[in-house]
């Protein structure tokens, strides 16, 4: 990171005190720092500590910045390789959502052309609230690079999700956006990955459906991202953003997501997230079924749908070099997960408890924002992951792809170019 210039935005929260280790960490790293302090942040932290520790005078007024001979707020916002936002609050990503610019902060991240990572830190109610939902998924969908909030105690004595991200999270955060391209961990990869559930049509109206979110799948395609991968995100219908730099492919059925699986393949990686319906609708009827008054219900008759999972990993032409499925288990999670992986010939798999009480005792893991899994890998070793967010989880699980793929040769999953001998790989499963 060193020699790389760092805007950074601290809006008025109680978290603002651990941007100055922020700070203090990217000073160390050899990075520059320049500071805009909200008027509310200024109630947190100074501008004199800012000024300390950034060595860089601290901007908060817009009004004093627009004389030309100062540094004009467009420069100010032009000028850093990255814009991080720490602490964001729920008032500033709502300015943010909302395109407003009616202080220095708003106005440079209106004005800037450089990437956004954006560290939210509120009460757990405020984050919840569905306002600030749809204005961070409305920041997602622009491009704009999140981490955090995490869960625990919070300054006002509530305990949940809204705790600014650590200082070394977000440092390492900022290390991979501001990492040049082609240095990634994933530069010159492809990862497939599938997400969400799929809908099987009965009839023009009517579908069988899971619970699925597609936010597990989500963050995965997001974090192989992050680390250079050329990512093609398969998803079932969702309500979650498009991860930014990730070619989104839309399905419907489970034959849909694997035609779509097929037809981006050649891969270096698949991580297979979705939650596809096992059964499809054997024909399912052309018009609406009608309710006849006293009439019995209708019979569905179903089929199996294809395993994508099992299908991608016993590709004997253009298996990806690594891939992952999930397991969601009521019970014996692991020893199920195991024999799933063998049975699917896949080379990793997550398992992860879905029962009432699972995920800690939290409930159910779909749609939640946390995730408890356990990682099996070729060897059938097992690794107990602690309950964590599942963006976090992604990031992790992305790196560990990204340290397994370090000895295959880069470009060997261009477009028509097969040279893995899956021979080999599959003597394996
Ligand atoms: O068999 P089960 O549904 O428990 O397997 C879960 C794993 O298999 C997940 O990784 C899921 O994405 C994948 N799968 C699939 N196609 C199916 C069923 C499951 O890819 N038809």
């Amino acid at each position: 990171m060193r020699g790389k210039r760092i805007l950074l935005v601290v809006a008025g929260g109680i978290a603002a005190y651990k941007t100055l280790e922020v700070i203090r960490r990217l000073r160390d790293a050899g990075v520059s720092v320049r500071c805009i302090l909200t008027k509310a942040g200024s109630q947190f932290v100074t501008p004199l500590s800012l000024a300390a520790l950034s060595g860089e005078p601290v901007y908060d007024d817009l009004f004093s910045l627009t004389d030309e001979t100062e540094m004009g707020h467009i420069r100010l916002s032009r000028e850093a390789d990255l814009v991080v936002v720490a602490p964001a609050t729920a008032d500033l990503m709502a300015k943010m959502a909302g395109g407003h610019a009616n202080d220095l902060a708003s106005t440079a991240l209106l004005a800037t052309n450089k990437p956004v990572l954006i560290c939210p830190a509120m009460n757990p109610a405020m984050w919840s609230h569905p306002a600030t939902r749809a204005n961070v998924a409305l920041l997602e969908s622009r491009g704009i690079y999140r981490i955090g909030p995490n869960p625990g105690d919070m300054a006002c004595g509530e305990d949940g999700l809204g705790r600014l991200a650590e200082p070394a999270e977000i440092l390492a955060t900022i290390a991979e956006l501001l990492a040049d391209p082609g240095q990634k961990p994933l530069a010159g990869r492809h990862a497939l990955v599938t997400s969400g559930p799929t809908h099987e049509p009965i009839d023009p109206v009517r579908y069988i459906a899971n619970h699925s979110s597609g936010k597990q799948g989500h963050a995965i395609a997001a974090a192989l991202a992050k680390l250079g991968a050329r990512v093609t995100l398969v998803s079932g219908p969702v309500h979650e953003p498009d991860p930014p730099g990730v070619t989104v492919v839309r399905i419907t059925t489970a034959a849909q997501m694997l035609d779509a699986c097929e037809a981006a393949l050649p891969a270096d990686l698949a991580v297979c997230a979705a939650a596809v319906a096992d059964w499809t609708v054997d024909g399912p009827a052309l018009q609406k079924m009608k309710k006849t008054p006293g009439g019995a219900p209708p019979t569905i008759a179903l089929r199996p749908n294809p395993d994508i999972l099992a299908t991608l990993s016993q590709d004997s032409a253009r298996r990806p070099a690594l891939v992952v499925g999930f397991a969601a288990e009521t019970e014996r999670v692991v020893d199920h997960a195991r024999d799933k992986r063998t049975r699917k010939g896949c080379d990793w798999i997550l398992a992860n408890d879905v029962s009432a009480n699972g995920n800690q005792g939290r409930g159910s893991t779909f749609g939640a924002s946390e995730n408890t899994v356990h990682l099996i890998t070729e060897d059938g070793a097992v690794e107990d992951w602690p309950t964590m967010d599942k963006d976090r989880l992604a990031d992790r699980l992305a790196l560990r792809l990204a340290e397994h793929l370090k000895g295959n040769p880069i470009g060997a999953a261009q477009e028509g170019e097969h040279p893995f001998d899956c021979t080999v790989l599959n003597s394996e499963h």
